[in-house]
């Protein structure tokens, strides 16, 4: 059945694209100008592929972008489903499922993120080095279909340390002031309580956000090396004496525009060069 809704996707994908695409690239609210700087861009819009639901959310495009960046075949989802937005894990992963049926190896994660670290400030980027999901949801729930992955898959490495190595590396270079820690996964669409970040302090998280963790499961569970980069937004609840919206997410979003570009581009030509 999922094999089958992955199989359509596949195919109209391949109809516009004839390339093989190496990495993928999920870019989140704000960060989807990186798409904008692919080559040749063949560019799909979500509801014209089967079985893609329409994205809503503010601040994404909602289409698939293939073409090269930086010496590699990618493809680039501008804009992605969110479990508040109403769909099922299922169907916010099923873009990570298409990019693996279509030869993606290596995904690469992005999101807008509040600081739950107090030595972080907004426009700082984040190399994810782990993740708490703290929903109590997974989209693996229900049947495992062993040709797509693992009944118990490992979350030792969930991001990749090779790459993180890359992203360390290339940030020296470019004299970014890269920081690390671990991403917590909350539902939304509330921003977080005072209370909530401080346990989330407590429990080891360093940023907090809506997403990225269902699709990094999935990417696991079908083998694929996984790169996060947070961009911090805001701080998150109860740091700061000031309340939290979407315009100060994606406000900061776009004043990080050219390390983010630099940082992403460079580990792209990095992974090209291996
Ligand atoms: N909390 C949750 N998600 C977010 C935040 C936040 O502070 N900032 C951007 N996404």
């Amino acid at each position: 059945m999922l094999q089958q809704q992955i199989s359509e996707a596949v195919a109209c994908i391949r109809e516009k694209f004839t390339e093989q695409p190496s990495v993928g690239l999920i870019l989140g609210s704000g960060l989807g100008m990186l798409a904008d700087e692919i080559t040749n861009p063949v560019k799909i819009s979500y509801d014209s592929i089967p079985n893609f639901p329409e994205s809503t959310v503010e601040g994404h495009a909602g289409q698939l972008v293939l073409g090269e960046l930086n010496g590699l075949t990618v493809i680039a989802m501008q804009g992605r489903f969110h479990y508040y937005e109403g769909y099922g894990l299922d169907v916010v992963t099923f873009p990570v499922r298409v990019m693996k049926a279509l030869g993606v190896e290596t995904l690469l994660v992005t999101n807008a993120a509040g600081g739950v670290n107090t030595s972080f400030i907004p426009g700082d980027l984040m190399l994810i080095t782990d993740h708490i999901n703290n929903t109590a949801q997974n989209p693996l729930i229900g049947p495992n279909n062993p040709a797509l992955g693992v009944r118990f898959p490992d979350m030792s490495t969930a991001y990749d340390r090779n790459l993180q190595a890359i992203a360390r590396d290339v940030a020296a270079d470019l004299q970014l002031n890269l920081k690390e820690g671990v991403y917590v996964w909350n539902t939304g669409p509330t921003y977080e309580t005072p209370a909530e970040i401080k346990m989330l302090q407590a429990i080891g998280g360093d940023a907090v956000g809506m997403s990225t963790v269902p699709e990094v499961i999935v990417a696991r569970h079908a083998g694929m090396d996984v790169l996060g980069i947070s961009c911090i937004s805001n701080m998150a609840a109860g740091i700061l004496d000031q309340p939290l919206n979407h315009e100060e997410v994606i406000e900061t979003t776009e004043k990080v525009r050219e390390s983010f570009l630099a940082l992403v581009k460079a580990v792209l030509e990095r992974i090209g060069a291996q």
